[in-house]
């Protein structure tokens, strides 16, 4: 594996090397262990176009932690302000040695493209690209749900809210599928959700109350007002009434349900403080398996040894 763009098209047995191998790492993600030396002598260059809090930090920590150098380059102070291309800024990362790239942008098929135009000994890992995939999210998502219910093959899983400008929700998906979770429900007006959904091989509720009802997993999703033209816009207010997720409607899945966000949240919007708060939040044990997750990828590419 040269490359990390997507989780689509992924075989199982890269992905359970990817978790399997994270595994090993979450001793160094909860800081038991302070740093291992798989990554000595590489460079990591975080190159990211569009915001982040976990994603840009968490490669960070990862990448220390595996013992590289890294490298963030900030965009908004770059050359890139001055005309120079994607590629040109990439190839003079490079010609200083960088080993690995990790990109987030706010068009589908950016990290792709890099990944075309790099020499073989180089990594391209996508961090997130418009709306159509962000695949570490995708892992750190199963590998957490993986923690918490380790038998994935009885699972009933509900991914909440907008599905349709969702880069998570889709590496979910493509995840949750591949790794055999029998029942995916998405949950979402209509206005939300792509319309080829079906194809996903998903079951599709517009009502919170049905599509609730006895899951084992609920993964909120924030509504991505950036990426949305006005028509589409629901109002906050409207959004929490019908599907914002409150302990009542929470109640309506398994006692044992876990709730799951990518982050970042809005609160009131598409889901209650009392929930994101409560016991059955594993909102900010995703991060912290994030790092986990990021480091065996990170691994695994720059060391070849899975796959
Ligand atoms: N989940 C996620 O991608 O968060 P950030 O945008 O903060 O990186």
């Amino acid at each position: 594996l040269q490359h990390l763009l997507s989780i689509e098209g992924l075989p199982k047995r890269i992905l359970n090397d990817i978790l399997d191998t994270a595994e090993n790492f979450v001793g160094v993600a909860e800081r038991e262990v302070k740093k291992v030396p798989l990554l000595r002598g590489k460079t990591v260059c975080n190159i990211f176009f569009e915001n982040s809090t976990r994603t840009r930090t968490t490669f960070e920590i990862a990448a220390k932690r595996l013992s590289a150098d890294v490298l963030n380059l900030n965009v908004s102070t770059s050359s890139q302000s001055k005309g120079e291309t994607i590629l040109d800024t990439v190839n003079n990362l490079i010609a200083m040695h960088a080993d690995m790239f990790v990109v987030r942008h706010q068009q589908s098929g950016a990290a792709h493209f890099i990944a075309q135009h790099v020499p073989p000994h180089i990594s391209v890992i996508n961090a997130g690209d418009g709306r159509h995939a962000h695949p570490t999210q995708g892992l750190l998502d199963v590998f957490t749900i993986r923690k918490y219910k380790p038998e994935m093959h009885n699972l009933r899983v509900a991914i909440v809210g907008d599905v349709l400008h969702s880069r998570v929700a889709r590496s979910e998906i493509h995840a949750l599928t591949t790794l055999g979770v029998p029942e995916i429900r998405v949950i979402a007006p209509r206005t939300l959700l792509p319309t080829d959904v079906e194809k996903l091989g998903v079951q599709v509720f517009h009502n919170m109350e049905q599509g609730l009802k006895d899951v084992d997993v609920v993964m909120m999703l924030r509504l991505q007002n950036e990426r949305m033209s006005g028509a589409l816009l629901p109002s906050s207010q409207e959004f929490f009434q019908t599907f914002g997720l409150t302990p009542e409607r929470l109640a309506l899945a398994r006692p044992d349900a876990i709730v799951m966000h990518p982050g970042p949240m809005n609160r009131g919007v598409e889901i209650d403080s009392a929930v994101a708060d409560g016991k059955q939040s594993v909102i900010l044990p995703q991060v912290t398996y994030g790092i986990a997750v990021r480091m065996a990828v990170m691994a695994i590419l720059g060391g070849g040894n899975a796959a």
